[in-house]
Parts: structure tokens; C-alpha cells; sequence
């Protein structure tokens, strides 16, 4: 990969905006990216929503933002039982009554094969509230961000695609995720982030790749890791940190913002073993079975140069991806058996509104 000194001089994507102005909404004192931030008279700043607080990454913005002293506001379907945003006719009655000063949109049916069994719940989450949020930052002028994903493409080896890269969805999933990209560009206020994510989510029953694999070392017994898999998996605090960089440059478009190295699924865990004290002997290096269903992109890699040159550093590598899963709190040891069906439901302490906060006759509530 050539040195970061390079690749700054090739920021020039009209898909990238980098405001060297901050965003109108953004240039008051209390702007989101303000550490500790107060408005100009002592008000407080509008919090920092995260839609889909309870995911994986959703739980990583919560924590980074709290960081930075930012206020936050947590939503998702097991904090407000029976709220469905994607099914509101209009955003305005719900969000400019909790007057976000940033919305981040991290909620997404992240199963493929639920979005195959019921394509009409990912239609509505990943496209038809995005373009809720699109429409309604485009009346407020509030800065929002769009996660989306790198699950496009399918290839022989390994490929770096850079935000113009044409696309191939493959699945309901993907084509949902990028139909949900389009509308959200479509409002300038917007930065629609691809990535891939690594870490813990801690969610019984629905482990993240990095829980099956440390549970798949844990567990001594023979299992397959992909050769032809590739991604460039960021570690979920790595890229919330940089979104909120980003965030507070007043950036909008779309850009990658993942690890600025692309590994297979089988390097992955061998290095992750490695480096967590596991014992990959029972690891199987394969190739994906031909005939996948739903069918799955494998050539997921992103270019990350855009990014790197907007937050003037280098992205995280593979080695350091790993070592911030290392570190995790959530890191079990080598020694501990880890049975998935149990683990550890998310400790829902975060700033949340109840139902009781936030329930108007316009907002669909159990
Ligand atoms: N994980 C990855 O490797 C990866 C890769 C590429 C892109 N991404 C993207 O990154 C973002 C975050 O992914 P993640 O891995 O953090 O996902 P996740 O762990 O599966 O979390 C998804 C979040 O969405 C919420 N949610 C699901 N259905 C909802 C609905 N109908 N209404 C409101 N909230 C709903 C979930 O909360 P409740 O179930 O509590 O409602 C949860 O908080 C997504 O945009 C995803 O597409 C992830």
C-alpha cells in the first residue's frame, strides 16, 4: 500500500465533501464535535442521537460520544418497545421535540438471511428511514450520518474498491443498503459512512464474527475460516472515533471509513489467535462453499485514502484492529469456554427516553 504522504494528495472525489466552513448547523459553539460543548448562552447542545444504540457499533458511538462529552440519546425497538421510526409518516413530531444537534442512523437488520425472509422490514428500515431522515435534516438542517456497509462485491481476490467503485449488491440485504445510500446523498447535509465492523455486541444468541470466532478457538474442535473472504474490518470505538472527526470537519457525501487493510476471513482469526493466546490448530483454512444462500459478497474491501487524507492520519491496519479487540473489556480469556446462547445482554444504562418521555399520539408506541 503506498505511504500515507501519498495518498493525501488524492482526496479530490466530488463525492466527498470537506468543508473547510463548517456546516451552517454546525458552526454555532455547541456543535457536536465540541468537547463539553455549551451553547452560546450556557444552553446545553442538543444530544447526539444514535439509532440503534443497542448494535454493535451503536453501543461503541454511545460510549465515544459520552467521551467526548457529548450528550446522547439512545433508540432502538427493546428501549422504546413498539417504536418504529421507519413507519412514521413524518420524523418532524418525534425528533424536533428531543432537538438532536447530530443524528447518527446505525440501525439496520444486520441478519442477511432475515432480509431475504422478509425483504418489506428491510426495505423499510434501511431505505424508507433513511430517506425519513434525509427529508427532515433537509427542513432542519441538522448534520446526519448514514451507516452503510461494503457488502457490494464479489471477485477473485483481493480488491480495495474506492467510494466510485460500481456496485453489485448481491443480496436483499446490500440492494436495501444502497438504495438507502442513494437517498440519503441525496440531502447534502449527509455522510454516508461504508465500513466494515469488528467487536463485541454481547447479545445472546446473535454473536458478531469476532464472538463466533473466539467462541470457535475456545472451543477446541475443528472449524472453517474463509481463504477467499475478504474485508477491511475496523474495530466499532476505531471508527467511532473517526466518525466524529469527520463529523466535526462538518464532512458530507460518501466515503469509506474502515481499516486501510483488506485480510481474509481465515488471516483474521489466525492473527486475532495470535494475538489473544488462542490456540488456531483446529482451524480450517477453506475456501466459501460455492453455493451460498442468501448469495454473499466475499471481495469486500475498501480504499480508505479519502478518509485518511480528511483526518490527516492513517487509518488503523489489520494488527492494530486486532489489538484494540484485544483490549476490549469485553475480551474474553483463552481459557474460558464461551457459550453464545448466554451472553451477556447489553446493560441498558444509557441515556435513553422512555416511552413515557417521548410518547405522542403520532408516535406508533406499544
Ligand atoms: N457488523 C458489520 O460487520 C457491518 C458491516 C458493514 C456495515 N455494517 C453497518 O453498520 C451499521 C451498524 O451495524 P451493527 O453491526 O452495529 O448492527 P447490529 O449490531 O445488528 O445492530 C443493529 C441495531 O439496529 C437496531 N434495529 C434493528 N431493527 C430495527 C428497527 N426496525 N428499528 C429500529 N432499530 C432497529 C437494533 O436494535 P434493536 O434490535 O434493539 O431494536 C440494533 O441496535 C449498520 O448500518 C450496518 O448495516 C455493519
Amino acid at each position: 500500500m503506498s505511504p500515507i504522504t501519498e495518498k493525501t494528495t488524492e482526496a479530490t472525489s466530488e463525492s466527498v465533501t470537506e468543508r473547510t466552513q463548517p456546516l451552517a448547523p454546525m458552526q454555532r459553539p455547541d456543535a457536536p464535535g465540541a468537547r463539553g460543548a455549551k451553547g452560546a448562552k450556557g444552553a446545553k447542545a442538543g444530544p447526539v442521537m444514535v439509532i440503534g444504540h443497542t448494535g454493535l457499533l451503536g453501543q461503541a458511538l454511545m460510549r465515544v460520544a459520552g467521551e467526548r462529552g457529548l450528550r446522547t440519546l439512545g433508540i432502538s425497538r427493546r428501549t422504546v418497545p413498539g417504536l418504529n421510526l421507519a413507519r412514521q409518516a413524518d420524523l418532524a413530531p418525534f425528533l424536533d421535540r428531543l432537538a438532536p444537534s447530530l443524528v447518527i442512523n446505525a440501525a439496520a437488520i444486520t441478519d442477511l438471511a432475515s432480509c431475504e425472509a422478509d425483504a418489506s422490514a428491510a426495505l423499510e428500515l434501511h431505505v424508507r428511514l433513511p430517506g425519513l431522515l434525509a427529508e427532515w435534516s433537509r427542513q432542519r438542517g441538522t448534520p446526519w450520518v448514514q451507516v452503510s456497509t461494503d457488502h457490494y462485491w464479489n471477485d477473485i481476490e483481493n480488491t480495495l474498491h474506492a467510494e466510485e467503485a460500481p456496485v453489485s449488491p448481491p443480496n436483499t440485504y446490500a440492494r436495501t443498503k444502497h438504495a438507502g445510500e442513494e437517498l440519503a446523498l441525496r440531502n447534502p447535509n449527509c455522510l454516508v459512512l461504508r465500513t466494515n465492523l469488528v467487536g463485541f455486541r454481547g447479545r445472546s444468541g446473535a454473536p458478531t464474527f469476532v464472538e463466533w470466532a473466539l467462541a470457535a478457538l475456545a472451543a477446541g474442535e475443528p472449524f472453517d475460516a474463509y481463504t477467499d473472504v475478504w474485508a477491511s474490518s475496523i474495530e466499532a470505538h476505531q471508527f467511532a472515533h473517526a466518525l466524529f472527526d469527520l463529523v466535526k470537519m462538518g464532512t458530507t457525501g460518501l466515503l469509506n471509513l474502515a481499516s486501510r487493510e483488506a485480510v481474509s476471513k481465515a488471516d483474521f482469526i489466525a492473527a486475532l489467535a495470535e494475538a489473544a493466546g488462542y490456540d488456531a490448530e483446529h482451524m480450517r483454512r477453506v475456501p466459501r462453499p460455492p453455493r451460498q444462500r442468501p448469495r454473499r459478497a466475499n471481495a469486500m474491501g475498501l480504499e480508505v485514502a479519502r478518509a485518511e487524507a480528511l483526518l490527516g492520519r492513517a487509518l488503523p491496519g489489520a494488527a492494530a484492529v486486532i489489538e484494540a479487540i484485544v483490549a476490549s473489556p469485553a475480551m474474553p480469556k483463552p481459557s474460558v469456554r464461551i457459550d453464545l446462547s448466554r451472553g451477556t445482554d447489553v446493560p441498558l444504562d444509557l441515556d435513553t427516553p422512555t416511552p413515557m418521555q417521548i410518547g405522542r399520539p403520532d408516535v406508533q408506541l406499544a
